[in-house]
C-alpha cells in the first residue's frame, strides 16, 4: 500500500507537481476575484445610471432664473437676477435637506409679525424660490378667503418657511369673495386657478383653506401623477377615523392637483353656495374621470385647524351631489363668470378680490325644479 503511494508520487513528478498545482490554484483564485470585482463595479454603475434615469423622469423647472424672469415680466416683481447673471443651478435634491419633521403651529401671529419674520426671504406678492438649486416643482398656493383676518398672519407665518424648506418655487394667492352673498369656495378655487395660471408656469396648484396648517414638513407639496388629498388627518377631528381620514371620499381642507387633472374634470363645480359639498363633488369628478386620489400616510399628512366662527351650511349639498356626473362637462371652468375687482401685491401674498355672482341665479340646469338654496348655520 505504502509502496504504491510512493510510486504515484514519483509519477506526479514529486515536489515539482505540488508547485504546479499551487500556481494553478492561485491563478484560478485570481481570475475568480477579478471576475467578482468586475461584476461588483458593473452593478454599482448600473445603479447609478438607474438613479440618474429616475431623476430625469421628474419634470424639473427648466431654470430658476428663467422662472424669476418670467415672474418679473408678468407681475413686475423685482428679483435680484439680471440677464447678465443667468447661470444654471444644480437641481434641488429629491429629498429636501433641511426638513425638520414635526412643526409647531403658532395660532396668534399678525400679518405684520409674519412680514417682519419672513419679508426678507419672500418677494413682494408672496413669491419665493430656492436660492442655491433649481426647484423641482412650481406650485401655486390658492387660498379661498373671506372674513378671516385673524388667520392670515398665522397662515403666512407657517406656510412660507414650510414651503421654503421643501425647496419649491411657489406663490401664495388669497382669492377673496366680494360682497355678502353666501360663500362659494369652489368658485373662488376656479378663479384662483385661472388667475394664477396667467402668472405661471406652475406644475401644480394647492387648493388650501386658510385655517388648515400642516404639522409635518415631510408632507411634501410636490406634484403627483394623480390628484392628492393633503389634509388627511385634522385636529378638529382628533386626527381620527379609519385609515386616518374622516371618510373614504373625503377631499376637504387642502388638496394638490396638476393643470391636466384640473382641466380634465372641468375644475370645481360652481353651484355649491354655503359650507360643504364642493369637495365631495370634486372627489366624484376625479373618480368619474378615471383618476385616483392619492394620500400620504396620516402621520405625515397631519393638519392643525385654527378655530373660527361657524359657517352657513349648505343643507342641499347631498341633493346637488346626487345629480353630479351629467353636469361635469358644463359646470366648472367652462361656464365660470367672474369679475376681478382688484389685484393687490402684499409683502407675503397676492390678494385677488373677485365678484363671483350670486346664488339666486339659477345655475344648475340639470335641475329645473331646484329653486334656491337651503342653508343654515353650523
Ligand atoms: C361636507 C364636506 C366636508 C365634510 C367634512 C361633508 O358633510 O359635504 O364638504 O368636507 O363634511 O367636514
Amino acid at each position: 500500500m505504502w509502496g504504491e503511494g510512493r510510486r504515484w508520487w514519483r509519477c506526479m513528478g514529486g515536489g515539482l507537481g505540488v508547485g504546479l498545482m499551487v500556481v494553478w490554484v492561485v491563478r484560478v483564485c485570481l481570475i475568480l476575484t477579478i471576475t467578482l470585482l468586475m461584476l461588483l463595479v458593473s452593478l454599482l454603475l448600473k445603479n447609478r445610471i438607474t438613479l440618474q434615469e429616475a431623476d430625469a423622469s421628474i419634470p424639473v423647472q427648466a431654470n430658476v432664473y428663467a422662472f424669476k424672469e418670467a415672474l418679473e415680466a408678468s407681475v413686475g416683481v423685482s428679483g435680484d437676477s439680471g440677464k447678465s447673471s443667468v447661470k444654471v443651478l444644480p437641481g434641488c435634491p429629491s429629498t429636501p435637506p433641511h426638513l425638520v419633521g414635526e412643526v409647531k403651529v403658532e395660532e396668534s401671529v399678525t400679518v405684520k409679525e409674519a412680514e417682519a419674520r419672513h419679508g426678507a426671504s419672500v418677494k413682494y406678492g408672496g413669491f419665493s424660490w430656492p436660492e442655491h438649486c433649481e426647484a423641482r416643482w412650481s406650485v401655486a398656493i390658492i387660498v379661498p378667503y373671506r372674513d378671516r383676518e385673524h388667520q392670515v398672519g398665522a397662515f403666512l407665518n407657517h406656510m412660507h418657511p414650510f414651503l421654503q424648506r421643501q425647496q419649491l418655487n411657489y406663490s401664495i394667492y388669497f382669492v377673496e369673495q366680494d360682497g355678502t352673498e353666501l360663500f362659494n369656495r369652489a368658485r373662488l378655487l376656479n378663479v384662483g386657478f385661472l388667475e394664477s395660471h396667467k402668472e405661471g408656469p406652475w406644475d401644480c396648484y394647492a387648493f388650501h383653506d386658510v385655517d388648515m396648517l400642516p404639522e409635518n414638513d415631510y408632507h411634501l407639496y410636490h406634484c403627483s401623477a394623480q390628484p392628492r388629498h393633503l389634509a388627511v388627518a385634522t385636529s378638529n377631528n382628533k386626527y381620527r377615523s379609519s385609515h386616518g381620514i374622516l371618510y373614504h371620499t373625503y377631499y376637504g381642507g387642502a388638496c394638490l392637483m396638476g393643470e391636466g387633472h384640473i382641466r380634465k374634470v372641468n375644475g370645481w363645480s360652481n353651484i355649491y353656495w354655503g359650507w360643504g359639498g364642493e369637495d365631495d363633488d370634486m372627489w366624484r369628478r376625479i373618480t368619474f374621470a378615471d383618476m385616483a386620489v392619492w394620500r400620504y400616510p396620516a402621520h405625515f399628512a397631519k393638519y392643525k385647524m385654527i378655530k373660527h366662527k361657524r359657517q352657513i351650511v349648505n343643507e342641499d349639498r347631498y341633493k346637488i351631489l346626487k345629480r353630479n356626473t351629467g353636469r361635469y362637462p358644463y359646470d366648472g371652468l367652462k361656464n365660470l363668470n367672474y369679475t376681478i375687482k382688484t389685484v393687490t401685491r402684499h409683502p407675503l401674498y397676492t390678494h385677488i378680490l373677485v365678484d363671483i355672482g350670486s346664488s339666486s341665479a339659477q345655475d344648475d340646469p340639470t335641475n329645473k325644479k331646484f329653486s334656491g338654496h337651503n342653508n343654515k348655520k353650523t
